[in-house]
């Protein structure tokens, strides 16, 4: 097998977020989420869990740090709980709250572990969610001083900050769809959330640059490349309007200083905008918006493919109209997709110039589990990292400026609205007892760290005979 070396000091992490794996959601003065509301409600969550106690990683942190360093992980893409460092929102720090982090990214720094600190990855404080939650312009204002709290007591070690995770699905999942939290189905508060998730974003940048010297500030889009069903008009202006609400909608504004016009127009013809106009954007919000920023990150799992009579259900990575077969699938239905990463990257850096970028997630659901002598035998999801570690393998050697690589995720944890019923780590995590037990891909991912390269899984001597 040939092995496909990565460049000098690329940077090999894992990625988590709070609401998903820290549990403890009443300790330690942490305040209410947005996200332990909606998943109180029946029938929001599929197992009917929630994040209340998830992977316990608020007191097993330690324990977890150490999986990373047997693992030789180089960078931890984690999020900060806002209601743990601000319970009601805005006002006055929960002091054990900061400390919590403030251990963790000691704790990092000792393991020789890089922190990425991830702001808001969708746990909204919920006093703030009552005060009119992301469709309202006070919420940016909230984003800045816990920005300015966080940074204050953190920037002098975590130099890798993201503002948002997904602003996407916080927007549409969450304010159009309904089946995140807040749980809206209101699609004018869904463009609103959108705007002062961009707009909170430019505010902080500047933030953490004066708090946090050196800092390294992006933003982190879950990005979906589409392709049409068809060469046939119809089907390209579906996939005109679902890359427009679901790529460019986000990816103009940060670098280009405006929305897509076409997409402005969509929302207009669908009745969304008064003659056409966004009231809720401001003369100086632009510009705001479109701050320099040093890595943008990319979330990848799957591709869609566009027909003008459907479109795809909204996911975080909407299925494939084109249902592939079973083994071409993961256990969120999402297509095995790998050059899908490739097509994106490439994309983006043509069109968009990034000055860095992440892989900030890629990663897979399957639900092996522990089978003979308690070994998790997870091929398939080894097979799926192989497979897009060596498209962004060669993304690189095509001169896409990617700088690291998130495996989502580190451990089995909490999925959002399918609870606990999909199982995207390759630590896998017993609920009962708490217990981590390592998959055969997090040691295969070790070995991948630990050679800088990826195997492209083709014998050498079925090599030769090609
Ligand atoms: C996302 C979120 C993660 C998800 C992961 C699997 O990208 O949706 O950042 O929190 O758990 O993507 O769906």
């Amino acid at each position: 097998m040939t092995d496909r070396v990565f460049p000098d000091g690329f940077v090999w992490g894992v990625a988590t977020s709070a609401y998903q794996i820290e549990g403890a959601t009443r300790e330690g003065g942490r305040g209410e989420s947005i996200w332990d509301r909606f998943a109180s409600r029946p029938g929001a969550v599929a197992d009917g869990s929630s994040g209340s106690v998830a992977c316990d990683h608020y007191q097993r942190w330690r324990d977890d740090l150490k999986l990373m360093k047997r693992l030789g992980v180089r960078a931890y893409r984690f999020s900060i709980s806002w209601p743990r460092v601000l319970p009601h929102g805005r006002g006055t720090v929960n002091a054990t709250g900061l400390d919590f982090y403030d251990s963790l990214v000691d704790g990092l720094l000792e393991a020789g572990i890089r922190p990425f600190a991830t702001l808001n990855h969708w746990d909204l404080p919920q006093r703030l969610q009552e005060e009119g939650g992301w469709p309202a312009r006070s919420t940016v204002e909230a984003f800045a001083s816990y920005t300015e709290a966080v940074s204050m007591r953190l920037g002098d070690r975590v130099r890798d900050w993201t503002t948002h995770n997904e602003p996407w699905c916080i927007a549409t999942l969450g304010h159009e769809q309904g089946v995140h939290a807040p749980g809206l189905r209101d699609p004018v508060a869904a463009l609103r959330a959108s705007h002062h998730l961009l707009l909170s974003h430019g505010r902080a940048v500047p933030v953490l640059r004066r708090n946090s010297p050196g800092a390294r500030v992006g933003i982190v889009l879950n990005l979906v490349p589409g392709y049409p069903a068809s060469p046939s008009d119809a089907d390209r202006d579906a996939l005109r309007r679902f890359d427009g609400s679901f790529n460019r909608w986000y990816l103009d504004p940060i670098f280009r200083g405006h929305y897509p016009p076409d997409v402005v127009e969509d929302h207009a013809r669908a009745g969304l905008l008064p003659r056409g106009e966004m009231p809720w954007v401001e003369e100086p919000d632009l510009a705001a918006i479109a701050v320099p920023f040093d890595y943008l990150g990319v979330n990848y799992y799957s591709r869609a493919i566009l027909r003008s009579d459907r479109i795809p259900e909204a996911e975080n990575a909407p299925r494939s109209v084109e249902e592939a077969p079973p083994e071409e699938r993961t256990d969120m239905g999402w297509e095995v997709y790998p050059q899908g990463l490739g097509d994106i990257l490439s994309r983006v850096q043509r069109e968009y110039r990034p000055r860095e970028i992440y892989v900030t997630e890629c990663g897979a659901a399957y639900d092996t589990g522990p089978g003979p002598g308690r070994r998790v035998a997870d091929g398939r999801r080894e097979e799926f990292l192989r497979a897009h570690l060596l498209v962004a393998q060669r993304a690189i050697e095509d001169g896409v400026p990617l700088s690291g690589f998130f495996l989502w995720t580190l451990i089995d944890n909490f999925e959002w609205q399918h609870g606990f019923t999909k199982h995207f780590g390759i630590v896998w995590l017993d609920r009962a007892t708490q217990e981590r037990t390592l998959k055969d891909s997090a040691l295969w991912y070790r070995d991948v760290i630990g050679a800088n390269a990826v195997d492209d899984g083709v014998p050498v001597l079925a090599r030769r005979l090609a």
